[in-house]
This record gives C-alpha cells, structure tokens and sequence, in this order.
C-alpha cells in the first residue's frame, strides 16, 4: 500500500507541474497564467475539484510513449462561481503546447456530458497549439467529438470560452460554436490558418495580433464577444459575467438580493431626448440610468456599435438589453447590428433571460453595400429572433421607431408582452421629410406640409390609440414599471408550434 501511495504522489506532483518548472516561468514571462492558476481564480475558493488528473496519453509513435505527463494537456473538472456549480476545462500550454490529444479531448467531453446531465455551464479556458500532430488524425477525431457535443449543449447549458493564448486551425470552432467568445488582450489569437499560410496562399503579409488578434475579433470579425487586459481582468470579468446566466434552460434566470431600490425614479432620463428629432444623444445613459447600480455588462462594445446589447438586472432579476445607438450612424439598422442583435436574443431567449428593448430607429441603412452583403437576409434574422422568442419582451420606443425596422424592434405585433412609448416617441413610415418629399412631390410649402406630417405622426398617440403600445411612459417611470412588469411577467407561458427545428434565414 506504501507503494501504491508513494506511486499516486509521484504522479500527482508530475501532473500538478504539467510540462515543468521552465515552461510554466516561460508562460509566467509571457504574461499568461499556468492552467491550474487559471483555474483558481476563476472558482470560488477551494471550490475546483479536479477529474481525471491520472489520464496520460496513448501515444506509441515518434517516441512519445517515453514521454507522458500524467493529466496531458488539459485541467478538467468542476468548481463554483458565485456559488454555482460550473463545469471547466483549462488547456495547459506547457504540455506539448496544450496541444489536442485523443486522451485531452476525451477528458474535455467527460465533462462537457456531466454539464449537460446536471444542467450547469460548462467553460472552457483555451490556450493550445491546436491538433497534436503526433496524433494525427486521432487528434481530429477528438476535435469532432468536442464539436458535436457543443452542437448538442447549445441553448442547453450556457457555453462560455475564454481564448488565453493561441487557438488555431479545427481549434477555434469550438470556441465559435460555443455561446460567448472571450479573449485576452495580447496574448491571444484566433485564426484558421497561421500568418506563414495566409502569404503563401493569398501574398498577404499580415502579422499573428493583425490576422485574429482580439482587436481583430472583438472590431472586425465579430468572433470574439470582449476582450480583456490580461488573464486576471479577464477570468474576474468571467465571475461576475456568470452572475447573469441561469445554469441551465430548465433553470430559471437568477435572481440576486436587489440592492438598488425598484422605486427609484430616473429624473434625469425625462430632458435625455433632444428637442431636435435629428440630434445624437447617447442611449447607454438611459441603459445605465434605468438598470440595478448602474452595472450593465456589455457584449460586443466595440462591433456594430449602432446597436447596444448586454446583461444587466432590474430589482435584482436578469435581463438582457438590447437597444439602437442614436449616436452612432444615427441608430440604423445595418447587416453587422442585425446579426449581432439577432445572436444575443436568440440566447437570452434560449435561456428564458427576459429581454428589454430601447428602441430609437430610423430604419435600415439604405445603399448598394448593404443590399449587395445581404442586408435582407441578415436583417430578417432580427425580426426572426424577435418573433420566435418567447421569454418576457419589453419594449420602450425612446424617439424613433420608423418603417420596418419599427416592426422589427420588438413590436407589439411580433408578441411584444409590455410596449411603452416615451411622450418624444415618433412611430411612422418615415420622418416628416421623406413622407413629405414622396406624398408632395414637386409642390411648393414643403415646410408647412412637413410641419403637418411631423404632428400628426411624430408623436406616440396614433399607435396607442390602435394598442399597438400599452402605455405611454413619462420616462423617469421607465425602471419602476419595467421592475413591476418582470415581476408579473416571471410566470410568462407561451410555446411555440413543435417542429424539428426553425429555419431562421443564415
Ligand atoms: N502538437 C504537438 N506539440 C506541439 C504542438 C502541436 N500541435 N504545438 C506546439 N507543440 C509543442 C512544441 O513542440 C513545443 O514543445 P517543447 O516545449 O517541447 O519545445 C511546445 O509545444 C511549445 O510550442 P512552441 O512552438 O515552442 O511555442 P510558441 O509559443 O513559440 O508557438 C504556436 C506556439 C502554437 C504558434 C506553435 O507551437 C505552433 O505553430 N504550433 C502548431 C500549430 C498547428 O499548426 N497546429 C495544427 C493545427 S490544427
């Protein structure tokens, strides 16, 4: 028995140094954390418990049956965060890359399946050289396993990936098939093929941070959902980002001890609307103004900003926000903010994550670009989501909400459950000059028409006579209101016809 033990604690003290004292100082120099440091600070205290740390690879060619550390590559197991039980897996870059092992993946589906029989989030800390190349076409095989069961999970179990170092080739569809993409600043990059490739293929000289470097994904791409400064930002961003998440879609959405009272009046929201209908102001003054402290988490700052989406909470309760920019690009609509819109109903809704809109829209972006990209198709990806889901929807229309992009927005007409209106709200076809322009064409006293047009429809009256919003607002009222309506709306039934699966326009 002495034996056995002293057996364990050799290989136990082998696993816990993964690849060695040297490559862990070599990842430290790089600014990157170990795997098992990660991990610690992503779980509660004392919360990580640790599976499969005895699994080593099954590897016989190019010698590396001389060369196994027990655990391989990967940090598997469970933990807490904010008192929640989560499932990790935290790739360990010290281990021949922490590259991807038939033995490495299996330990990743291990505890992919116990999220999914528990029901509890499963996250996954990248940070790998991608396919074990000793392994060939085993190493694949593992990825595809990996891929299947994120296929199966999504919209399950919430599935978070945090890219801490390089993640390349089959590797970054895991991370893209999962719900949230996260990345660390500098030390992290996402690509299908290496910048070597690209030039031989394309003549493209382009650098590894230029190619899928988190500016890269969190600006241009739309991969990466944020980006934070380093391993400790990011993993402390991922506890409180948790916070938001129900564990399940069986689960309902949490609810924390509410620390800001749900009575409290928003005065200064009442002068946020410009007198001039065609004047910026910002909409996450009104986000910030009306949520639970201030606190609002938001996903994607930095892509589409004509759109802002995030998590925040009211009277304690989660939600999901989604509104239009009026400073930028006016608040259009356009192919990037439809998709990104469309991404984050569709998962609050997977989720049963009640979502509350702020509408100030003057419709879709007009142009060849756009038409040319798809706009018909990506923008009819919003209005699906919308339409399709059916967690609690509340709708507050700030100022405008004009021609299809109204309808698109959460309107009453796609099962919006409470729609308010602001007294600044000017719900129409079209502003008052275009209107006029079409309706007069050719005629003199445009101004006096426009001015004719502009009351009759630049205000809420004419959809609250018809119901098509249920109450117009003063706007310092908007958070109490909307804390009473997710109380009431917290019992919310509503299913949708069975099918196999929906076909939203990809
Ligand atoms: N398979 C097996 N071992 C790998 C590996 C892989 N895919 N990727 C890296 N390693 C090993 C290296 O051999 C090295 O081993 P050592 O410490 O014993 O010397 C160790 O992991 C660290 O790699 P290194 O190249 O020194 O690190 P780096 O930070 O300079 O570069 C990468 C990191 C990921 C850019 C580089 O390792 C790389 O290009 N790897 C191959 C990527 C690839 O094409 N993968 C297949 C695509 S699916």
């Amino acid at each position: 028995l002495m034996h056995v033990r002293e057996l364990l604690n050799g290989k136990k003290q082998s696993a816990l140094l993964g690849g060695g004292r040297l490559r862990i100082e070599a990842q430290h120099k790089k600014g990157k954390l170990a795997a098992r440091e990660r991990l610690e600070i992503l779980c509660d205290p004392g919360t990580f418990v640790e599976f499969d740390m005895y699994m080593e690879h099954t590897c016989r060619d190019f010698g590396m049956d001389k060369e196994t550390i027990p655990s391989d590559s990967v940090v598997t197991g469970r933990g807490e965060i904010n008192g929640k039980v989560v499932f990790l897996f935290s790739q360990d870059f010290t281990v021949y890359g922490g590259s991807l092992s038939s033995v490495h993946a299996k330990k990743i589906c291990k505890v992919m399946d116990k999220a999914m029989t528990v029901g509890a989030p499963i996250i996954g800390l990248n940070d790998s050289g991608g396919a074990r190349i000793q392994e060939g076409v085993e190493s694949l095989a593992g990825y595809a396993d990996i891929f299947q069961r994120n296929v199966l999970a999504s919209g399950v179990i919430p599935q978070i990936s945090l890219v801490m170092g390089p993640c390349a080739g089959g590797a970054v569809y895991s991370p893209a098939l999962t719900d949230f993409t996260f990345m660390v600043k500098d030390t992290s990059y996402l690509f299908i093929t290496g910048p070597n490739v690209v030039q031989s293929v394309t003549n493209e000289r382009v650098t590894q941070e230029d190619l899928g470097g988190s500016k890269t994904h969190t600006c241009i791409s739309g991969v990466a959902h944020r980006a934070f400064a380093n391993d400790i930002e990011a993993l402390l961003n991922l506890r409180n980002f948790m916070s938001y998440l129900p564990s399940s879609n069986r689960d309902s959405p949490p609810i924390i001890e509410p620390s800001d009272p749900h009575t409290r009046e928003v005065p200064c929201l009442d002068t946020i609307i410009p007198v001039e209908s065609t004047e910026a102001y910002d909409m996450s003054e009104v986000i910030l103004g009306v949520v639970d402290n201030r606190e609002f988490f938001e996903i994607m700052p930095t892509y589409a900003k004509n759109i802002i989406v995030g998590f925040g909470r009211l009277n304690g309760r989660s939600i999901g926000i989604v509104a239009n920019q009026p400073k930028v690009a006016a608040g259009c609509l356009d192919i990037n903010s439809s998709v990104k819109g469309a991404r984050f109903v569709r998962f609050c809704d997977a989720f049963n994550i009640p979502i509350v809109t702020f509408v100030d829209v003057p419709g879709f972006l007009p142009g060849t670009s756009q038409e040319y990209g798809g706009i018909i198709r990506h923008g009819a990806k919003l209005l699906y989501a919308y339409a399709e889901a059916t967690t609690p929807k509340i709708t507050v229309i700030t100022r405008k909400a004009y021609g299809g992009a109204y309808d698109v927005m959460a309107s009453k007409h796609l099962r919006g459950d409470c729609n308010y209106a602001w007294p600044t709200a000017e719900i129409a076809v079209m502003g008052a000059k275009g209107a006029v322009s079409i309706l007069y064409r050719g005629q003199k006293d445009v101004a006096k028409y426009e001015a004719e047009y502009a009351e009759k429809f630049g205000n809420p009256l004419p959809a609250a006579k018809r119901g098509f919003v249920d109450d117009i607002l003063e706007p310092r009222m908007t958070r109490i209101r909307l804390c009473q309506d997710l109380v009431v709306l917290s019992t919310k039934k509503l299913e949708n016809p069975w099918r196999k699966h929906g076909n939203i326009p990809l």
